[in-house]
């Protein structure tokens, strides 16, 4: 196994320090030094992928996409079931051991619910989430869950009905709590709920939503809005930061800083004032760069690999998969491109933006 891969994505390569993309150690694959997980140059290992399955939605959210939406992928160019469960059980090789479906929405995608067995049942991955607009959750729930569906993020800008139709030009909201008084009937372990803040739309109704979560026994998460594609022209003064928020929830919180949840993601929780039991989550996507505890990857539904939410590009896993490339080809391929993940975002460094390009709508977060 001497040697080196041709560089197959060089889109992450850092901008502007002059730094280029180290070879991956490959001696190394399997000794003390590599020990079998995907690891990047800086250390990280990357545990949790995030797979999106289709890039159609049926919503429009202001920071997500145009009025009219973006031209959606031919059904050949997105990856089938079978060809999912084979990347993921390269992943799986690879020491991956969280999936969360992403879209566009992923309620969109057809059978939903067969491919989380599969990935349950085929691949063996136990730890299966969904991140949904919950529109067309209602119906769905139960198999979801009897799926293996373990987790699930429902994402809820405003509990106003006005403002959550404007906000997701034309959303129904009502469409949405039946959503998810569907799926905690169904007995899901965990539910989430997260509100990206724009400001001069939520951004002063953010009370509202905690009471509204914390009154259904849900956990509420606001989410600094990061400029990324359609988001990348609202400007910078529609970011509203958690210190904002933090100050305008005050009355509400106990007067702690946020505590991070060990290998659980960017966000960071406050407990309530008076109800230890009750959490407010925040997620300074902007203001606080937690890109050196990124333990995720990223596939889009056409099957390129994505090493971090801001790379506007990635190899394309499905081309090779059609071209009869074997699971170890693959997976050598995934760890050279991962080898070479970012540092950090880089969202607002000046002379950097690759932001615009990047397809966020496609990508689900
Ligand atoms: N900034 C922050 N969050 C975003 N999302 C979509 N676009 C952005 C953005 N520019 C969120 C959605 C959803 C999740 C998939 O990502 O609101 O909660
Ligand atoms: Fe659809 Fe999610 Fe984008 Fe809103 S943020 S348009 S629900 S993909």
């Amino acid at each position: 196994m001497a040697g080196r891969l041709p560089i197959v994505c060089d889109s992450d390569a850092p901008v502007g320090d002059g730094d280029p993309i180290d070879p991956i150690p490959l001696a190394a694959r399997g000794t003390a030094g590599y020990p079998g997980w995907l690891a990047d140059r800086h250390g990280r290992h990357l545990r949790y992928l995030r797979l999106s399955v289709t890039d159609r939605c049926d919503l429009r959210c202001v920071y997500c996409m145009p009025e009219d939406g973006v031209p959606a992928s031919a059904k050949e160019d997105v990856l089938s079931f079978e060809e999912i469960v084979r990347l993921l059980r390269v992943f799986k090789g690879l020491g991956v051991e969280t999936v969360r479906f992403t879209g566009g929405e992923p309620l969109v995608r057809r059978n939903l619910p067969e491919l989380i067995r599969m990935v349950r049942d085929e691949v063996g991955i136990r730890d299966l989430a969904l991140t949904t607009n919950a529109t067309a959750l209602a119906p769905l729930a139960k198999a979801l869950v009897q799926a293996g569906l373990q987790r699930i993020n429902i994402s809820v800008d405003s509990v106003d009905p006005e403002l959550f139709a404007r906000m997701t030009r034309g959303g129904d909201l009502s469409k949405v709590i039946a959503g998810i008084e569907a799926i905690q009937a169904a007995g899901i372990a965990e539910i989430k709920l997260n509100a990206v803040v724009v400001r001069g739309q939520n951004d002063e109704r953010v009370a509202e939503l905690v009471e509204w979560a914390w009154a259904r026994g849900l956990v509420p998460r606001f989410i600094e809005l990061m400029p990324l594609g359609e988001a990348a022209n609202l400007g910078r003064d529609a970011v509203v930061s958690v210190a904002e928020l933090k100050q305008q929830l005050a009355p509400l919180l106990a007067d702690e800083a946020p505590q991070h949840r060990s290998d659980r993601g960017p966000a960071g929780y406050v407990p309530a004032r008076h109800h230890p039991d009750r959490v407010v989550g925040f997620i300074g996507a902007v203001t606080d760069n937690f890109c050196h505890r990124c333990n995720r990857v990223r596939i889009t539904a056409r099957g390129d690999l994505r090493a971090c939410l801001a790379s506007p590009t990635g190899a394309s896993l499905r081309d090779l998969m059609r071209a009869q490339s074997s699971d170890e080809a693959l997976s050598l391929v995934v760890e050279e491109a991962l080898y070479g993940k970012r540092e950090g975002h880089e969202f607002y460094v000046p002379g950097v933006d690759r932001h615009h390009a990047v397809d966020m709508s496609r990508i689900g977060g």
